[in-house]
């Protein structure tokens, strides 16, 4: 355990290797008591560092060194040092090769990174610094190898034994082991090294890329899951395809595996040929997975995949340029996506996403850019800023250059980096190459943090007919940033007339040919735009696609709000407008008496929704759910949970009540029947029946009860299941929650993805989410402290979804959580770090709120020995 501050890593200091390794051997022995580890490395000095004759360093970490050779011979301990995480030998020759075996206890690894043992099965994850819980290695993604691996196991107990690449050799060893060798052709860094082995069932598939070549396709999975693996290697190929169609990317080896473990840290990991998925983000059934989830998998598989050319062929240089692989590769990933389904809802579903919580970090005492300058923890910093930030600054990139010069932009990164590990500006400076666009201000997307906020003013010139739009941006000051510089900003918008038609955009008297969409270029801290020849004050819609990750405050009056809800071109924009109006009205109600009237137009608009079946059903289905607590406590200032909540419900319970038959009359058009398919359309029909079921109990209505039960018990399918029970466990019917609760249990306590539903509806309840019960919850037999996915599905699910329990004005919630980061700091401290982020927030809440939690974060950071991870959390929140 650490004793002393962790240090600050930062990017300014970045230095290249002082050695090279071209080749690594390795040789895994595996046992049930640990695992010894023999690796053989091909080192060079490398020609671009110093001149001078530097020491060897080796990063390691949890290891025990049993023996070191340099060139075969075994070397004197005095030869190297072994401390603070590092070997260093200090002579060394220019080249040489360089031994270390280590010994290794995967059976005691709780943290899950390096080798460690999941439901009986030895798996890895290196990504980011793990690589260094299995051997002395050089553990930074410049350093990239070829790697050959030997793994040797006892037979029966681990028939599958897998690592990168190809398979080379095989053969039986003495009692009763065998082994099996893997090469793998491309260098890699040792974050992408991999290995399994275990006693797993072997799905195949094939693909047969552009070029003709054919490629084995294999999921490997426990038994019980062998029926839970088609969609996958579905998506598998859809998204292999895409990648040809779309960005010219071909698979490179003649094997692409998945693998799914129960235990892991993150959702997926992109190990060269081998990826690596949490079972909750690979396995699905009808049966046993929401629509969400199979969106999810889709994406997650798809996006796994797509990292073997934008992460793998093409890595980054170090891990201040995360971004440059996780940005690029969720924009692929969220572009297949919007190829498969409904494009307008997947820009909604990422922008909430967005907007509630890539919002709220920015605005937190963790805000980076999304190139950090520095760190303490990388582990940290697989944020929603680097992920989902980072993919909206790829996706300006290509709105401002336009699909066919961003595709000779992508070719030439990917041509001209090959085989290299580079930064964010390199990919940058291919997409300006490829364009000749200049991307000069456009860089500080990068450097700077913080969420761009534009206040837009207008006015009208009656006489003139002209239309001015004046647009101020101010970045704000965030943890070691102040006073920013403008950024350059893509604005799309479009303008209205009175009756819903699309004006034309002239920015100028003589525009011959105006669009009626334009994307105006934000540079300046305020910029006006005039447009010519309008013979009325328009109505304008604003940020359409969402086409920069900014807020946009216009005073749009409610009026105005329905309008655009009802006739935007801009199907974003429709929705935005219908959440923006229900923000509006929600939050006039906070702190109001109940005898506050609510606007009475909002009944209207959502009966409109409610019946209109000529507009697109997938969008109905978004525009009807009201902004979650989340997203309201996220545009607040000094945020009163309870009052949130109070305002939140009035509003739902008024709505269903004016709107019972309205909804009693969409479930039954939504009724099902017929097989269960995965289209936008059907996918949507189950929404809105479940909205208007979930509605419906929300105000204890009996037929909704009746249609609730019988949902549950025929339900050919999860999403129906679940959404009938999420339902019945918000409702005030204690018997049918109970009841339901506990058939659902039975029938599915054997497959954990479903029990950590079950878990989540429960965690996620104000009803049924109360303290008392999530204590319950933790003491259930089928909770697990040491499955992440058990406690996201309880601990985390209560603090950042059940926002009324967790922000108790006791501060009993608060000091729930952070009893739960202090007993998993030391076995997990990847899982705790993330744990702590609601408390984070603090100083976004009222200060009754905000000083408990204050208080509770106060108390992790005076636990003895607080691992690195939430350390750095903790002491910049609190700083
Ligand atoms: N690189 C993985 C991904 O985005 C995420 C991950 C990071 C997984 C760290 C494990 C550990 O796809
Ligand atoms: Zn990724």
């Amino acid at each position: 355990m650490r004793t002393n501050q962790p240090q600050t890593i930062y990017l300014s200091e970045y230095t290249v290797p002082a050695y090279l390794v071209d080749h690594v051997d390795l040789r895994f022995e595996l046992f049930e008591d640990g695992a010894r580890v023999h690796s053989t490395l091909t080192i060079r000095r490398n020609p671009q560092g110093s001149e001078l004759a530097q020491p060897l360093v080796l990063d390691g970490d949890s290891l025990t060194l049993e023996a070191v050779h340099l060139n075969g011979d075994e070397l004197a301990p005095d030869a190297y040092e072994e401390h603070d995480g590092q070997l260093v030998v200090a002579n060394v020759p220019e080249a040489f090769t360089l031994g270390v075996v280590t010994w290794i206890e995967p059976q005691n690894n709780t943290r899950l990174e390096g080798l460690y043992k999941s439901s009986g099965m030895f798996c890895t994850q290196c990504e980011a610094e793990g690589f260094r819980c299995i051997t002395y290695y050089p553990d930074r993604p410049d350093v990239m190898a070829r790697f050959r691996t030997r793994i040797e196991a006892d037979r029966s107990a681990y028939p599958v034994l897998l690592s990168n690449g190809n398979p080379v050799e095989q053969g039986a060893l003495e009692d009763g082991r065998h082994f099996v060798t893997w090469e793998d052709p491309f260098p890699k860094p040792c974050y992408l090294f991999a290995l399994v082995a275990g006693d797993l069932v072997e799905k195949r598939d094939s693909f047969t890329t552009v070029s003709g070549r054919n490629i084995d396709l294999r999921m490997y999975v426990e038994p019980r899951n062998a029926e839970k693996c088609d969609f996958a290697m579905d998506s598998l190929k859809r998204a292999m395809r895409w990648d040809e169609e779309v960005f010219g990317r071909e698979y490179d080896l003649d094997i692409f595996m998945i693998v799914a473990v129960d235990d892991f840290n993150m959702g997926a990991m992109e190990n060269k040929g081998l990826n690596i998925f949490n079972s909750s983000c690979v396995l699905a059934s009808q049966d046993t997975a929401t629509d969400a989830a199979f969106q999810r998998i889709e994406a997650i598989v798809a996006h796994e995949y797509f990292h073997n050319w934008s992460g793998n062929r093409v890595t980054c240089r170090d891990w201040f340029q995360l971004s440059l692989k996780e940005g690029f590769t969720v924009f692929r990933d969220a572009r297949f996506s919007e190829d498969m389904g409904s494009p307008t809802v997947k820009r909604i579903e990422d922008a909430t996403l967005l907007r509630t919580a890539q919002f709220a970090e920015d605005a937190g005492p963790m805000a980076h850019p999304i190139r950090p300058a520095s760190y303490m923890e990388i582990s940290n910093f697989y944020t929603l800023t680097i992920y989902e930030k980072g993919a909206e600054v790829v996706r300006m990139i290509y709105n401002l250059l336009g699909p066919a010069a961003f595709r000779e932009g992508s070719d030439l990164y990917f041509q001209r980096h090959d085989g290299q590990a580079v930064t964010t500006d390199d990919f940058v400076q291919a997409m300006e190459d490829a364009s000749g666009v200049d991307l000069g201000q456009f860089r500080l997307w990068y450097e700077q943090a913080g969420t761009p906020v534009l206040t837009v003013s207008d006015d009208f010139d009656e006489a003139r007919g002209i239309y001015r739009l004046t647009v101020e941006q101010a970045i704000p000051d965030t943890p070691g940033q102040t006073d920013k510089k403008p950024q350059h900003i893509p604005f799309a918008l479009g303008l209205l007339g009175a009756g819903g038609e699309s004006l034309p955009l002239r920015l100028s008297a003589d525009d011959e040919a105006p669009q009626t969409e334009r994307v105006l270029d934000l540079r300046e801290p305020t910029q006006s735009f005039e447009f010519h020849g309008l013979s009325e004050k328009p109505v304008p819609s604003l940020l359409r696609h969402f086409s920069a990750p900014v807020r946009v405050n216009y005073p749009w009056t409610r009026e105005q709000l329905l309008f655009l809800m009802s006739h935007d071109p801009d199907g974003f924009n429709r929705w935005d407008a219908g959440q923006r109006l229900a923000v509006d009205v929600i939050q006039s109600l906070i702190g109001q008496p109940d005898s506050a009237e609510i606007e009475p137009r909002l009944v209207d608009a959502y009966r409109h929704l409610l019946n209109d079946t000529d507009l697109d059903q997938a969008l109905v289905a978004k525009m009807l759910q009201l902004p979650s607590e989340a997203y309201l406590v996220e545009l607040s200032e000094s945020a009163d949970v309870p009052a949130i909540h109070h305002a939140r419900e009035r509003v739902l319970n008024h709505l269903a009540v004016a709107l019972r038959d309205d909804l009693l009359a969409c479930y039954e058009r939504n009724q099902g029947g017929g097989d269960y398919q995965l289209t936008p359309t059907a996918i949507a029909s189950r929404s809105l029946r479940n909205t208007a079921l979930a509605w419906l109990l929300h105000i204890d209505d009996e037929r909704g009860r009746e249609l609730a039960n019988s949902q549950f018990e025929q339900a050919d399918n999860m999403t129906d299941r679940l959404g009938a029970l999420r339902a019945l466990v918000n409702s005030g019917f204690d018997e049918d929650r109970t009841r339901a609760l506990d058939a659902f249990y039975e029938r599915f306590s054997d497959d954990p993805q479903v029990v950590e539903l079950w878990f989540s509806v429960q965690a996620s309840s104000s009803k049924a989410g109360q303290l008392p019960q999530i204590h319950r919850l933790l003491e259930h037999p089928a909770f697990d402290w040491k499955n992440p996915n058990k406690v996201r599905s309880v601990v985390a699910v209560f603090a950042g979804q059940n926002l009324p329990a967790f922000h108790n004005p006791d501060g009993s919630g608060y000091n729930f959580l952070a009893e739960q980061v202090r007993r998993l700091d030391d076995s997990n401290p990847q899982i705790a770090a993330r744990l702590v982020t609601p408390l984070t927030r603090w100083r976004k809440f009222a200060p009754t709120y905000g000083q408990q939690m204050k208080a509770a974060l106060e108390g992790i950071r005076d636990k003895q020995s607080l691992s690195r991870d939430v350390y750095e959390v903790v002491h910049k929140s609190l700083a």
